[in-house]
């Protein structure tokens, strides 16, 4: 019954429709899913190997191997100055913990009931949070520049109220929420005891900000604050299915059970490279970002060419999030229209909640070469459309 409630992920729509235009022989351009361009650094890649060849292919702890959890605890502390153990940590994807941390949160649950908020426009928290048993409840940010509107929060809480999204850098908006915004969420769940489900998964993608981690607000080991983080973006490891979470001891726990009656652990190898990334490749991330910054700039500049639409400041993640002004078209029948008539794929942003309709999300973590394309053909579009319309 839940799955039959919940819709498909738009973005994995979109992806399978490029690749069957793509099949039939199209040159089709995706500014539409949000996947580095870049391959794994080699040195993460031989880690993984070097772990296979030394045997390291058989069952581990759910929670993960006891040099991972170190690294994940030391890099909590020193770069989001969150005050971990090793028992507030756990390795998973970054997806699936969402949806775990939603089952092992559902104990919290009163009388019954299991609100949990939402950001509006944001990222697919809806569905899983459908899928654990729970009610979605959408708060809207702000209209003009994505900020959390505290009293929105406020208003959208219940006593059922359990648990709150927020994801800083955010997917689709792109905004990275400053310390007072965050600082003040955190105050207002500390005293009302709910739950802050933290998604960092672009904590490294900062433009000229700096990226603050809820968990750094806790007194001492992490209490109401469940972190989730991610390898795929920071490190080019979206195929690896790498990311961890760090909570509260019991919530930990809690994760751990699902873990051992559902996937049993992730493979060791590619929890061996995960440590190792997480040790020695702070360079890495930082060139990664520089060559981001460079599609930044270049996707504001071009999105500021095109008649219609009206670029958002880009401050992290890698997309931008425009308005657009066609007032007979829908965001869906608009990204629906572009792919059909000029090849480029970007997804809907009513896909983001209904405070995304009237925006679309242009992703830039693909090559130079094809965002120079893509947003070219996104001119043409719209130049066509304009020219139709006077
Ligand atoms: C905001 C946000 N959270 C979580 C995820 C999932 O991350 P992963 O692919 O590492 O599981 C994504 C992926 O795009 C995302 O955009």
């Amino acid at each position: 019954m839940r799955l039959t409630a919940i819709e498909g992920s738009p973005s994995l729509e979109i992806v399978n429709l490029v690749l069957q235009r793509r099949a039939k022989g199209e040159k089709i351009v995706s500014l539409a899913v949000g996947d580095p361009s870049f391959s794994t650094p080699k040195e993460i890649i031989d880690a993984a190997y070097e772990s296979m060849k030394s045997g390291e292919v058989h069952y581990t702890s759910s929670y993960g191997i006891p040099e991972l959890r170190e690294a994940i605890k030391n890099k909590v502390r020193k770069k989001n100055r969150i005050q971990a153990e090793i028992e507030n940590t756990i390795f998973l994807t970054t997806k699936l913990s969402v949806y775990a941390v939603l089952v092992a949160l559902l104990e919290e649950a009163r009388g019954g009931e299991f609100e949990v908020l939402t950001p509006d426009p944001g990222y697919f928290y809806s569905e899983p949070i459908v899928l654990s048993g729970g009610t979605p409840v959408r708060y809207r940010l702000g209209s003009e520049d994505f900020s959390l509107d505290l009293e929105e929060i406020k208003r959208k809480s219940t006593n059922k109220t359990r648990a709150i999204f927020v994801n800083s850098p955010s997917n689709p908006t792109s905004r990275v929420h400053s310390k007072d915004e965050l600082e003040g969420l955190y105050e207002f769940c500390q005293k009302n005891r709910i739950f802050i489900i933290s998604d960092e998964a672009y904590e490294d993608l900062v433009y000229g900000k700096e990226h603050v981690s809820v968990g750094s607000f806790e007194e001492s080991q992490p209490d109401i604050v469940v972190s989730l983080f991610s390898l795929s973006k920071s490190y080019s490891m979206t195929g690896w299915r790498a990311g961890y979470v760090v909570a509260n001891e019991r919530v930990v726990h809690l994760i751990n059970k699902f873990l051992e009656h559902t996937v049993t652990c992730f493979p060791p190898f590619i929890q061996r490279a995960s440590a190792f990334a997480l040790k020695n490749c702070e360079n890495i991330i930082a060139s990664f970002r520089e060559q981001y910054e460079r599609r930044r700039n270049l996707t504001m500049q071009r999105i500021k060419e095109i008649e219609g639409l009206e670029v958002n400041h880009i401050e992290g993640a890698f997309y931008a999030f425009p308005k657009f002004n066609l007032h007979k078209m829908n965001s869906i029948e608009l990204a629906r229209n572009m792919l059909e008539r000029e090849g480029v794929a970007v997804l809907p942003g009513l896909a983001f909640g209904p405070a995304g309709e009237g925006h679309i999300r242009i992703s830039f973590s693909g090559s130079i070469d094809e965002i120079e394309e893509g947003l070219t053909r996104v001119k043409t579009f719209f130049s066509k459309e304009h020219m139709l319309a006077s």
